[in-house]
């Protein structure tokens, strides 16, 4: 699908709940020996609604530490890339982004935001919210998966910053992250820079508590990926027969999130004709959550092909923005 009037394009490369990505992820991450889903199925339009909701928990810092690092830094950032469009991966709702977008309308480059989700629904609402509070902005937005519809994006309008925030990049295993990377400075041009979210390794206190807040959304946002199976592919999972489960692992430095039966479960999925059995306390891994040092960093980047300009961190050390671009 594809909707355009002057200033806003939208187009859609998933199918409708994007059924096959899902499934095939369904069949292959539920008759593992270990069993796991990918976590962009967290995201239909409740996940991205409790997502938001995570963001403005009082255990959950590190939006508000990258919105502090953003809002010192945006300036410096915008003069050093001269960027006159932002590609964002993972863009949701774009709260923080408008701090980019209000540094580049005051030094007089901003022309055209080009958004990429899996969501459709944030594509079309932040397109339509964002054309009225930048009078002149163009939006190109794109509903899809970073992971295979970056050759989707339009040819640049100058240069661009391609902005991946929300600490999203440590979703991936460490070696899909670096080829996540190595593709994504392949679709850069020698123009653009990289704008990176990363969370910051710490004392595993503070980062389990990120993960396992006192009101329980992360536990209805982990349990959502469930929802969105039984919807989607006409499962029958018993959505409150599963604990939330969050832990630092102090060894591979990751947060992984999971959900554990609490008896014996046995699960249908009608659209794929499969019958699933989780043991009692048996666990589904959800996602895992890289946490960062420079060292981690630096060398992703580098094995990607990516030089690194400037790390921007808080005051308090939890987070870090990087800026980098194409080697040439
Ligand atoms: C952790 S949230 C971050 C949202 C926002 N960038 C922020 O910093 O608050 C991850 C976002 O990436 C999107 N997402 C996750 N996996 C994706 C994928 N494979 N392709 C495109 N978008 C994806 C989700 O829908 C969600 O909006």
């Amino acid at each position: 699908m594809t909707v355009a009037n002057a200033e806003i394009e939208i187009h859609t490369y998933l199918a409708a709940g994007d059924e096959r990505a899902l499934a095939d992820d369904v069949l292959d991450g539920l008759t593992r020996p270990f069993k796991e889903l990918p976590p962009k199925h967290f995201y239909d339009a409740r996940g991205a609604d409790l997502f938001d909701r995570i963001c403005d928990l009082p255990e959950y810092y590190p939006t508000r530490a990258e919105r502090a690092i953003l809002r010192e830094r945006a300036a410096e950032i915008v003069e050093l890339t001269g960027a006159a469009e932002i590609v964002e991966l993972g863009s949701g709702t774009a709260a923080k982004t408008r701090i980019l977008l209000d540094a580049m309308q005051e030094a007089g480059t901003l022309r055209r935001y080009v958004p990429l989700d899996v969501t459709e629904s944030m594509i079309l609402d932040t397109a339509a919210t964002l054309v009225e509070e930048y009078p002149g902005l163009l939006v190109h937005g794109i509903v899809g998966d970073f992971e295979r519809h970056l050759h989707h994006l339009p040819a640049a309008l100058g240069p661009r910053l391609v902005v991946f925030l929300g600490g999203t990049i440590g979703n991936f295993t460490p070696g899909s992250r670096r080829r996540f990377l190595r593709g994504l400075a392949r679709a850069m041009g020698t123009d653009d820079h990289l704008l990176l979210g990363t969370d910051l390794v710490k004392d595993p206190a503070l980062l389990e508590a990120a993960y396992n807040d006192s009101d329980g959304v992360t536990a209805e946002f982990n349990r959502n990926v469930l929802h969105v199976v039984n919807r989607e592919l006409a499962a029958d999972f018993a959505v409150e027969a599963f604990d939330h489960v969050a832990f630092f692992d102090r060894e591979r430095e990751w947060i992984e999130m999971r959900l554990r039966a609490s008896s014996r479960q046995h699960v249908h999925i009608g659209a794929l004709g499969i019958d699933v059995v989780f043991e009692p306390r048996e666990e589904l891994r959800t996602e895992i959550s890289a946490k960062f040092t420079r060292e981690r960093l630096e060398g992703d980047l580098a094995a990607a092909g990516l030089e690194l300009e400037r790390v921007l961190s808080d005051d308090d050390e939890l987070f870090a923005v990087s800026l980098s671009r194409p080697r040439t």
